[in-house]
C-alpha cells in the first residue's frame, strides 16, 4: 500500500523513549527522564514577546519559501557575530527547523547509488535522511577516547567515486563529542581534491561547548563551496517548538532547497520567524546563562557516573549529552535468568527497575553505550544515576 521510500525509514528512537516515558508518568509511577533531547528552560522572554508583537500586528501570513529577508538578515548578523562569518542573505535558507533544513539537503542532493559518509556513533536521523533519497549511508568509525573525532584510515578506505556527501555533526549528538581544529583541518585536506562531494556541518549545538570556545567548520574554509553549515534556533535559544532552522552556503543549492519548500511547507511559521529575528539579534544573555548550567549539569553528571564500577565515559566537550559505555553489563542476566543482550535490553532493565529513561546505543550505532542527557535538574540527574547504578549492582554473571 505504501511507497518504498517510507518503508525505508524507522521511526525516531529518541521520540519513541519519549512516549515511554510519558506512559509511565500516566500510570503514577516515579519518572526520571534523561532521555530528552532539548533544553529544560522555556523560550525567554523577549523571545516570547517578539512572536506575541508579531500576533498583535498581523505578521501571520505566509511568507517567502525560505524565510523573510529580515530573518535571513539576521542570520548574516549573527554568523558574524558569533562565528566569525560572511554570508549574504541569498546563501541563506531558513526552514522548520534544523531537522527541515538537513532532510531537505539531503533531497536536494541525493539519490540512488549516491554513497554519504555517516560518523558512528550518530544521530539517529541522519542514516534516515540518507536513505529515504535512494542513497546509502556509509557509517565511519570514530574514536571514542579522543571526542569522537574520525578513524582517519577507516573514512579514507570508505571514500569511493560514489561519494556524494559527509555528515560532520560537532558537537555531537548522542556523544557530545567536539572535534579539534587538527581533526577538521584534516578532513578539510581530506576532501581537497573532491569538489563533488558536500560537506554538511550540522552545528546546532553551536553553542553549547563547555572546554574551549566553539569554531563553525567554515572558518577553516571560507571559501569552499561544497560546505553547508546548518544551525538552529532550537537548542542555543530552548525554541524547539517553535521550529526554526537554517542552511548557510552555497547560493545554487538555497535557491533549490527554497523551491523544494515552497512546494512543501510553503514557508516557516511566520510568528516563529519573528520570534527567531528576536532570538539571534536581540540579547544574548540568556544563551550565556542556559550554557553556564549546562556545564555544571554535565561535570555532575560524569561524577556521578565515575562512581559507578566498570562504567566508561569520556568527558565530552559539548551538547548535553554523555554517552557512556556498559560494555561490562551486557550478557549479564536480571533476577529473573533474563539475559541483557543489548544496549537496548540494558535500557528497558534500567528503566523497569529504576523508572529512568534512557536512549539504548543500538539506535546510534553504539551497541555498547547509553546516552543520558543532562537537560534536566541536578536533582534528576543525582538521583537517575545513583538509581542506574543501584540496578546495575544486580545483575549477574
Ligand atoms: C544532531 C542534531 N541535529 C539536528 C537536530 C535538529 O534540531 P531542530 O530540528 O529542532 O533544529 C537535532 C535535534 O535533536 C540534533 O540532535
Amino acid at each position: 500500500m505504501f511507497s518504498d521510500r517510507i518503508h525505508r525509514i524507522k521511526p525516531s528512537a529518541t521520540l519513541e523513549m519519549t512516549s515511554k516515558a510519558a506512559e509511565l508518568k500516566r500510570a503514577n509511577k516515579p519518572v526520571y527522564n534523561l532521555s530528552v533531547g532539548e533544553p529544560d528552560f522555556s523560550t525567554p522572554n523577549h523571545i516570547q514577546k517578539a512572536a506575541i508583537w508579531a500576533i498583535n500586528n498581523g505578521h501571520t501570513k505566509y511568507t517567502p519559501g525560505g524565510g523573510t529577508a529580515e530573518l535571513k538578515e539576521a542570520v548574516c548578523e549573527k554568523l558574524y557575530r558569533d562565528n566569525q562569518l560572511t554570508f549574504n542573505p541569498e546563501e541563506i535558507v531558513v526552514s522548520c527547523g534544523g531537522k527541515h533544513s538537513l532532510y531537505n539537503a539531503c533531497q536536494v542532493l541525493f539519490q540512488k547509488e549516491d554513497e554519504v559518509i555517516i560518523f558512528k556513533p550518530y544521530w539517529v536521523s541522519f542514516p534516515d535522511f540518507v536513505t529515504v533519497t535512494g542513497a546509502k549511508p556509509v557509517f565511519v568509525n570514530t574514536n571514542p577516547s579522543k571526542q569522537n573525532e574520525p578513524d582517519f584510515d577507516d573514512l579514507i578506505r570508505k571514500i569511493t567515486k560514489n561519494t556524494k556527501g559527509i555528515i560532520i555533526n560537532s558537537p555531537s549528538n548522542p556523544t557530545g563529542g567536539v572535534w579539534s581544529d587538527e581533526a577538521i583541518n584534516k578532513l578539510l585536506d581530506i576532501f581537497k581534491k573532491r569538489p563533488d562531494v558536500w560537506i554538511f556541518s550540522d552545528e546546532c549545538y553551536e553553542q553549547l561547548t563547555y572546554d574551549k570556545p566553539f569554531k563553525s567548520i567554515a572558518t577553516f574554509a571560507p571559501h569552499l563551496k561544497n560546505l553547508l553549515t546548518f544551525q538552529s534556533c532550537s537548542k542555543t535559544y530552548a525554541m524547539t517548538g517553535w521550529r526554526i532552522g537554517y542552511i548557510a552556503g552555497n547560493k545554487d543549492l538555497v535557491k533549490a532547497v527554497s523551491k523544494l519548500q515552497g512546494q512543501s511547507t510553503s514557508c516557516p511559521n511566520s510568528i516563529a520567524q519573528y520570534a527567531a529575528i528576536e532570538a539571534l539579534t536581540g540579547d544574548q544573555s540568556c544563551v550565556v546563562n542556559m550554557k553556564k548550567i549546562f556545564h555544571t549539569r554535565r561535570d555532575l553528571v560524569l561524577k556521578e557516573l565515575y562512581k559507578i564500577s566498570h562504567v566508561t565515559c569520556e568527558k565530552p566537550n559539548g551538547a548535553f549529552y554523555v554517552f557512556p559505555n556498559f560494555k561490562h553489563y551486557i550478557n549479564s542476566f536480571d533476577s529473573s535468568g533474563k539475559k541483557i543482550q543489548t544496549s537496548s535490553d540494558l535500557s528497558l532493565y534500567i528503566l523497569d527497575q529504576t523508572g529512568v529513561v534512557t536512549v539504548a546505543g543500538d539506535s546510534f550505532g553504539a551497541p555498547e553505550n547509553i546516552r543520558l542527557s543532562y537537560a534536566t535538574s541536578n536533582e534528576t540527574i543525582s538521583t537517575a544515576v545513583s538509581l542506574i547504578g543501584s540496578a546495575l549492582k544486580k545483575l549477574d554473571f
